[in-house]
């Protein structure tokens, strides 16, 4: 099966180039499950429902964040009316809303996904390791799910490199989130769970972060912050990766990167281009 994730999504820019593209990306990838990112995706910071409903309607099944899931306070509410929504597994205990999920997929598989964040550098929440394998061992792969995506979300690439490996075999892929820079070390680990640090954003990268560089920069300058963060409203460019998972193991067979539109270099998936060989 195919499964199609797409990075944080950063303000106007990246939520409206997803919006547009998503429904021929799905079509043209043949994609049989789409995960986004959208934690930024509300000026930058949170996600209110209204953009969560928009992205289920261009093709998006489940919708991940990560520590800007509650920057809109309507999302403490709404989160829970919407179970393909997801905030980090490992809040404390009675936080809103849900860390995983087990949903169908186009080609009628059961996908869990799993949206966990990072302790390295960022709020000392509960241990992610924990919190994913419990969620592993109450529906593992071949045992409730033909699939399983891990969203880390973390600022550490130890510690994303370190849970894909804790986890490898038992997963179909771990996929980073959260820098927003798109990585170079998309690999199929011994195990066969596909893994890249990060996954990279879908926003304006002429930008700090996908934020306009004037205020990032001033603060870095000066230690004074002078005014507030906008994200940068140029275009777009989509960040994402392919997953192509065995539909006997639920493990991976091939992971690649997607960037498409705005500045950085442009690469699509060779092995889901219509005019790709069987088995390329
Ligand atoms: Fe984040």
């Amino acid at each position: 099966m195919r499964i199609l994730f797409l990075g944080d999504l950063v303000g106007r820019s990246g939520r409206n180039a997803v919006i547009e593209a998503l429904p021929q990306l799905r079509t043209r990838y043949a994609a049989d499950f789409v995960v986004v990112n959208g934690e930024n995706s509300a000026g930058g910071f949170g996600i209110s429902e209204q953009i969560f409903l928009d992205l289920l309607d261009a093709g998006a099944d489940v919708v991940t964040t990560g520590n800007h899931v509650w920057d809109q306070g309507e999302t403490l509410v709404f989160i829970e009316r919407h179970d393909r929504l997801l905030r980090p597994i490992n809040f404390p205990q009675g936080t809103p809303g849900r860390g995983a999920g087990l949903y169908k997929a186009a080609n009628g598989a059961d996908v869990l996904v799993v949206n966990a964040q990072g302790r390295v550098f960022m709020a000392d929440i509960d241990d992610p390791f924990r919190a994913v394998d419990r969620e592993l061992d109450l529906c593992g792969l071949k045992r409730g799910a033909d699939a399983i995506l891990i969203d880390f979300h973390a600022e550490a690439t130890s510690e994303k490199e370190a849970l894909a490996h804790f986890v490898d075999g038992r997963a179909s892929c771990l996929i980073g989130t959260h820098t927003h820079v798109p990585t170079a070390d998309e690999q199929i680990l011994n195990g066969g769970t596909a893994y890249i640090s990060d996954a990279g954003m879908c926003g304006d990268f002429d930008s700090v972060l996908g934020m306009d560089k004037e205020e990032p920069l001033q603060r870095f300058l000066t230690k004074i912050p002078t005014g507030r963060f906008v994200p940068a409203l140029g275009e777009a460019t989509i960040c994402g990766v392919a997953v192509e998972v065995d539909d006997d193991t639920g493990l991976a067979r091939a992971i690649a990167p997607i960037r498409l539109g705005g500045r950085l270099s442009q690469t699509e998936p060779a092995f889901w281009l219509p005019d790709a060989q069987p088995g390329t």
